[in-house]
């Protein structure tokens, strides 16, 4: 029996294991954060990924470039995924994420070539985690939701470096009035991102955009004879179109003369008029109808007086029924006074050329819309995903109330008290913390980097800063100074850099633990793929193997 080999996975598995592993992994997460590194802070640059249908997005989005890039590594993956769960909790920090993930490794590499074990780097790198949050706590000071000056300057420190430098402080404004005016004060303070609506035009510049206290639909009225006003609007939410059904059977009506012609004709005209007498008669003045409203239905709307706009997306219908209060319709004949929503004024204005359906003073004052505007499509995209931002971390603050400096700040403090905690650790996860310690100086580390400084004399510099005692000294980027963060208002939530700890350490930790990576063969390879990904003697049966599936 001896030589007999015995194969345990299915043929064209792929089997990596001990240090092989580990320094693929690693080697390939360090590689994702690479990618992303150059986009960190105010003086980050932009990527330009065009996918395979050759759209164009142009970013500067951690999460989104991950996302974009279609990573196929299964632990490049993982980092992606840090920086996806960072969007998905606060919305922003997501590059320091990654990066944070990928320096984590790469001390992690430098340890295991020291022959210590990932486990001891592993637990050592958890405990420094916990520090660093609590670090971080210490350090977090309070907002309050009525100090308007501090929450935008958040928004600010957020949109810094993304394209939308130039319009910062008004769309700083824009979003820290946006959240604060749907904040949810009952109770715990939470904010319901769906009652902020951004409505994207293009044309006109960034400054023209603006807050409406209320809804934009954007679409016209369907008929010139309507009013272009209604106050008071008592609105109907109409699901079901303004027109004659089509029966269903395929019947055929013979008509033998003219005035049998005309009766028919008639008799369809006031069947028409009478769905539209049920509207009317329901004391609606204003009417969004999701599906079509006929010629003819459109011309009886407009003598009655009622402003009526068709064909409106199922999502706006939904949030008009949030704002106004009013309920969806299906069945015009059981309308009650009650199913009507209300807004102070409907109005029809003209953006960009084009008209759109103002709806304001609407009965549930948490509902506001941002009218973003700007040249081209790509700038109004990239001030959407800065407003976005924006919009995140002011409702993080409100939420929270904990704030903490930026600029690099926060990480060369955690950094030195994790330092210090080391010097009290005994055994080798000391090490271990230390590394952390050091691998969170590549957030101010690459800030200079990226602003064209000397990322050593700068970090030299903020060291010695934070050990006189001045927490909050960090990187002012354009002049190359080390400066108090606070006073030059580069404020941000604690909760972003908390949960870059958390995520970042989670993942690094993952990755650690690996020393064994059984890949399967795809589902059905391509012709080349499936011969040339074939490891020699990791097949099945001797002379048998060697045969993709999809090539029987
Ligand atoms: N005016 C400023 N001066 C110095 N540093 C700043 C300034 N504004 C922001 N920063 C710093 O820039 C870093 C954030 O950069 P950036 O917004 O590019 O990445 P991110 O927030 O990690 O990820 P995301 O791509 O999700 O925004 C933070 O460390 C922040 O403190
Ligand atoms: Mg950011």
């Amino acid at each position: 029996m001896a030589g007999q080999p015995i194969f345990i996975l299915k043929e064209g598995s792929k089997r990596t294991r001990g240090r092989d592993a580990q320094s693929n992994n690693i080697m390939a997460a360090k590689a994702v954060a690479e990618a992303v590194r150059t986009t960190l802070g105010p003086k980050g640059m932009d990527k330009m990924l065009v996918d395979s249908m050759g759209d164009v997005v142009i970013t500067n989005d951690g999460a989104t470039i991950l996302k974009e890039m279609d990573i196929e590594h299964p632990a490049a993956k993982m980092v992606v995924e840090v920086a996806k769960t960072q969007d998905e909790q606060v919305g922003d920090g997501t590059t320091s994420a990654a990066v944070v993930a990928g320096e984590l490794l790469k001390k992690a590499e430098d340890l295991i070539e020291q022959e210590i074990h990932p486990t001891i780097i592993a637990s050592g790198y958890r405990l420094a985690a916990e520090k660093a949050v609590e670090v971080l706590n210490s350090l977090a000071m309070t907002v309050e939701m009525s100090d308007r000056n501090l929450l935008i300057s958040i928004a600010e420190t957020a949109i810094t470096g993304k394209g939308a430098e130039s319009s910062k402080k008004l769309l700083s404004e824009i979003s820290v009035d946006a959240v604060t005016s749907v904040v949810d004060t009952n109770g715990k303070k939470s904010i319901d991102k769906d009652n902020i609506n951004v409505v994207k035009k293009v044309g006109g510049r960034v400054e023209d955009s603006e807050l409406i206290q209320g809804m934009i639909i954007d679409k016209e009225r369907i008929h010139t004879n309507m009013p272009q006003r209604v106050k008071d609007a008592k609105i109907i939410l109409l699901n079901t179109a303004i027109e004659l059904k089509d029966t269903e059977v395929d019947a055929e009506i013979s008509i033998t003369s003219p005035d049998q012609l005309q009766s028919f004709l008639d008799q369809e005209e006031q069947m028409l008029k009478r769905i539209v007498q049920k509207v009317i008669g329901s004391g609606a003045n204003v009417v969004f109808c999701q599906k079509g409203i006929e010629d003819l239905a459109q011309h009886y709307l407009a003598k009655a007086g009622i402003f009526a706009v068709r064909r409106v997306k199922k999502s706006d219908m939904e949030k008009l029924a949030r704002a106004t209060g009013g309920k969806l319709i299906t069945n015009l004949d059981e309308i009650t006074p009650e199913d009507l929503g209300y807004a102070g004024l409907v109005e029809e204005k003209k953006v960009g050329g084009d008209n759109m359906t103002f709806v304001t003073g609407c009965d549930n004052p948490k509902a506001v819309t941002i009218l973003l505007r700007g040249g081209t499509e790509h700038v109004v995209d990239s001030i959407d995903s800065a407003l976005e931002d924006a919009l995140r971390v002011v409702a993080v603050a409100i939420e929270d109330e904990k704030l903490v400096a930026g600029g690099g700040s926060p990480e060369v403090e955690v950094a030195l008290r994790l330092q210090e905690y080391a010097a009290t650790l005994e055994g080798r996860e000391q090490l271990a913390v230390k590394a952390y310690a050091e691998a969170l100086e590549v957030i101010p580390r690459t800030l200079a980097e990226n602003a064209g400084l000397d990322p050593i004399d700068m970090l030299m510099e903020l060291r010695s800063q934070h050990e006189k005692g001045v927490k909050t000294a960090g990187l002012n980027v354009f002049e190359g100074k080390v400066v108090d963060m606070w006073k030059e208002f580069v404020v941000e939530p604690l909760r972003v850099k908390t949960q870059v700890i958390n995520a970042a350490t989670e993942s690094a930790v993952m990755i650690l633990r690996i020393d064994d990576i059984i890949a399967s063969t795809r589902a059905a390879p391509g012709p080349e793929e499936g011969m040339g990904g074939m490891p020699p003697g990791m097949g099945g049966m001797p002379g048998m193997g060697g045969m993709p599936p999809g090539m029987m």
